[in-house]
Parts: C-alpha cells; sequence; structure tokens
C-alpha cells in the first residue's frame, strides 16, 4: 500500500540451523506480495567482496575488524536494498542480520558490539533454536568447505548459541524462539502464524 513503511522480517541461528531454509519458505509463501530476499553477508557488489575477504580469503583477521567489515557490508545493504524496500512499503526477508554480529563477534569473539541508530530494527527476528553440532554436521554432511567462521570450535559456536539466546530473552517483543529440531514443515506453519498479524489491513 502507498505510502505505508514495508515489513522487515529477519532470521538467526547457527550453522545448519535451517533458517536459509525457512527464509526460502517465508519467501516463497509471500511471492505475489513481491518481498526482497537478501543475505548476509553479501548482497550487494561490496558486500559480496566483502564476504569474500571474509569467509575464503585466509586472512588473519582481528576480531574487531572482522565486526567493522560484516557491518560495513550490512550498511551497504541497507543503503542499497533494505531501507528503499521498506520504504517502498516492501518486506524484507533477511537471512541473518545484526544480531549475527551481535551473537558471534559480540558474544562469541567478546567485542563489544552496539545497534547502530543507522541500522533498521525488524519488526520480528525468527531464531533457530536446535543443538549446535547437529547443526554443523549436517553443513558437513553437505559436501560444503569450511569457511573462515565454520573453522571454529563447538566451544565457539556453543558460545554463539548462548549469545542468541540472551539476546532473544532481553528482547523478547521481537524475537520469535523456534525449535529448529522440528519438521521444515512444522517450523513454517510457526513461521507463518507469527508473520500473519503483520500483514492484516495492508492488501
Ligand atoms: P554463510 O555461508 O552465510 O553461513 P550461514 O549459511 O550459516 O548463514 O556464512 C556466514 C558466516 O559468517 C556464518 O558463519 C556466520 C558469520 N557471521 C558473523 O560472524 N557475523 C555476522 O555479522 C554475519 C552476518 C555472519
Amino acid at each position: 500500500m502507498a505510502g505505508q513503511r514495508g515489513i522487515f522480517i529477519t532470521f538467526e541461528g547457527t550453522e545448519g540451523s535451517g533458517k536459509t531454509t525457512q527464509a526460502e519458505l517465508l519467501g516463497q509463501w509471500l511471492a505475489d506480495r513481491d518481498p526482497v530476499a537478501v543475505r548476509e553477508p553479501g548482497g550487494t557488489e561490496l558486500g559480496e567482496r566483502i564476504r569474500e575477504v571474509l569467509l575464503y580469503a585466509g586472512l588473519e583477521i582481528d576480531a574487531e575488524a572482522e565486526m567493522y567489515l560484516f557491518m560495513a557490508s550490512r550498511r551497504q545493504l541497507i543503503a542499497e536494498v533494505i531501507e528503499p524496500a521498506l520504504t517502498k512499503g516492501q518486506i524484507v526477508i533477511a537471512d541473518r542480520y545484526h544480531d549475527s554480529t551481535l551473537a558471534y563477534q559480540g558474544g562469541a569473539r567478546g567485542v563489544p558490539t552496539t545497534w547502530p541508530t543507522t541500522f533498521p530494527l525488524p519488526n520480528v527476528t525468527f531464531l533457530l533454536e536446535g543443538p549446535v553440532e547437529a547443526g554443523l554436521g549436517r553443513h558437513e554432511a553437505a559436501g560444503k568447505s569450511k569457511d573462515r567462521m565454520e573453522q571454529e570450535s563447538i566451544d565457539f559456536h556453543q558460545k554463539v548459541a548462548e549469545a542468541y539466546a540472551w539476546l532473544a530473552t532481553n528482547d523478547p517483543q521481537r524475537f520469535i524462539r523456534l525449535d529448529a529440531t522440528g519438521s521444515r514443515d512444522k517450523i513454517h506453519l510457526q513461521v507463518r502464524d507469527h508473520v500473519k498479524p503483520l500483514l492484516e489491513g495492508r492488501d
């Protein structure tokens, strides 16, 4: 609807938690509303280059520098894609967003983090929670080569999961916690139930 701000939906979780699948299923369900799907890091030319540097260049990167790189990629994505889409009234579905930085760089690496005022807040954030080890195993079973973050220890990913849990506990208005061990269809129906109220009165 013209003049109405869009809806911003984000998916978060540790590796192999199934958030990418859920973001895609939601996008398919909302297809006739023309949602904009984004993934992080990446989604812009600058972002894709930063993604390459961050995940696959084999560089030693200082933890705080790593945080700024993720955030630089995000800011470019906000400026080029997210903010224009929300201004037009579109639905934006993000596979990872700033909570990833708060959990990975903040929680697991111990870098002091904040939420920049220029980063729009999601209307809702779905957090997929399940056993960390199983998730990492899923990635390996899929035969994917490990990026820099995936090479981190189980202990690191456990800290990420704990940080996510803490974030969700502290912002229950925005976070919806979902059991990632459920079937993908069951989880998708739960996602739909939480998105439906946001769509009311928008047709
Ligand atoms: P990606 O291949 O997109 O992983 P996934 O399929 O798990 O989303 O790689 C992104 C990796 O970068 C992932 O390990 C999480 C990590 N990451 C951060 O550490 N901080 C961030 O701000 C973001 C967006 C991702």
